[in-house]
């Protein structure tokens, strides 16, 4: 689909919060949701439904999908683990859209949700069939499609076969996680070109993280093969408990001036977003990651 509108999937609520260690307050939160929805995203990734013993950052997930403010043709999905975790999605009657994640490699798995490959495919697929009951939408990631930290290079074919796994599910997108930010528009063209023909390009989205700096030239590439749709988090904020030294996913900001200059609508306010990015990074005391953030504010 080489048309010419791209949704940006906003996840520094989740991803960008979820490893932070000084518990960000929930009105901090909620005012950072809704500021985003604010500046015309149209999903946003709220928090999770994980154990909080694993991750605490993400503990009061239920008032957060209780108090946000919602609006109008902006979805708010929450990142799922597991039945329990759907259970309690269900329970506060707010949530229309949630994400499974799987990943393409073992030692990943079990580090990251305590199982193997094979028994996350099993859980997502009875998440997925218990949501699609209730009416809630099902996004599905796979993590480490490039590759992994304990096991190297990821096989594309075993992202194709993941791919279809969750189609199957009914998952309506596949969003494809480069968890610990190695690749380069040479592997990501390469995964690319192996899921061409096996999985339909429209129900697919990039999900970078920057630690080698390379998520714009990565996302480049993945628009020029044809996908419209990339997940991203306000002023690059994040990283991935089970993925050491990984940092942030690509900026917001940067992605939307990218975007903007490639004559991509994208429907949200570049300026808007970086007041938003600024604000949170000032709140959290922490440096703002976005370039294009950094050079607007210094101008
Ligand atoms: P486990 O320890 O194997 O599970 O964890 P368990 O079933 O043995 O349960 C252990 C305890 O957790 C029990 O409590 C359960 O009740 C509780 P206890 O009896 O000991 O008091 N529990 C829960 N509590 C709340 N909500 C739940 C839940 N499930 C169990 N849903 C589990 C398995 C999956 C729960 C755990 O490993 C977990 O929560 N992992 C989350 C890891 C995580 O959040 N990772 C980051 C997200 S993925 C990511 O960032 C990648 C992505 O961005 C894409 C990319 O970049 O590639 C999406
Ligand atoms: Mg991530």
């Amino acid at each position: 689909d080489f048309s010419n509108n791209f949704r940006i999937v906003e996840v520094g609520a989740r991803d960008g919060l979820q490893n932070e260690k000084n518990f960000v307050p929930t009105e901090t939160k909620l005012e950072l949701i809704n500021r985003l929805a604010e500046s015309g995203l149209k999903t946003i990734e709220v928090t999770s439904f994980v154990a909080p013993k694993w991750v605490p950052q993400m503990a009061d997930h239920k008032e957060i999908v209780k108090k946000i403010r919602r609006l109008d043709g902006v979805s708010y999905p929450v990142l799922v683990p597991n039945l329990k975790g759907l259970e309690s999605a269900i329970a506060t009657g707010k949530v229309d859209e949630i994400a499974l994640f799987v990943a393409a490699s073992d030692a990943f798995n079990k580090k990251n949700i305590n199982c193997t490959t094979d028994e996350s495919v099993q859980r997502a697929a009875e998440v997925a069939k218990a949501a699609l009951k209730e009416g809630i939408r099902v996004r599905g990631y796979i993590s480490t499609v490039i590759g992994c930290p304990y096991q190297g290079d990821t096989d594309p074919r075993e992202v194709l076969k993941l791919s279809e796994q969750l189609l199957q599910m009914g998952c309506y997108e596949i969003s494809l996680g480069d968890t610990i930010g190695v690749g380069t528009p040479g592997s990501v063209a390469k995964l690319l070109d192996a899921l061409k023909g096996g999985v339909p390009f429209e129900k697919l989205a990039v999900h970078f993280h920057d630690t080698f700096g390379q998520a714009l030239a990565n996302t480049v590439v993945s628009i020029e093969k044809g996908i419209r749709v990339a997940d991203s988090s306000i002023a690059g904020l994040g990283g991935c408990p089970y993925a050491k030294g990984a940092t942030g996913n690509l900026a917001t900001e940067d992605l939307a001036y990218m975007l903007n200059g490639m004559g991509l609508n994208t429907g949200v306010d570049l300026g808007k977003l970086v007041e938003t990015g600024q604000w949170i990074c000032e709140k959290m005391g922490r440096q703002n990651s976005s370039r294009a953030a950094s050079a607007i504010l210094n101008k």
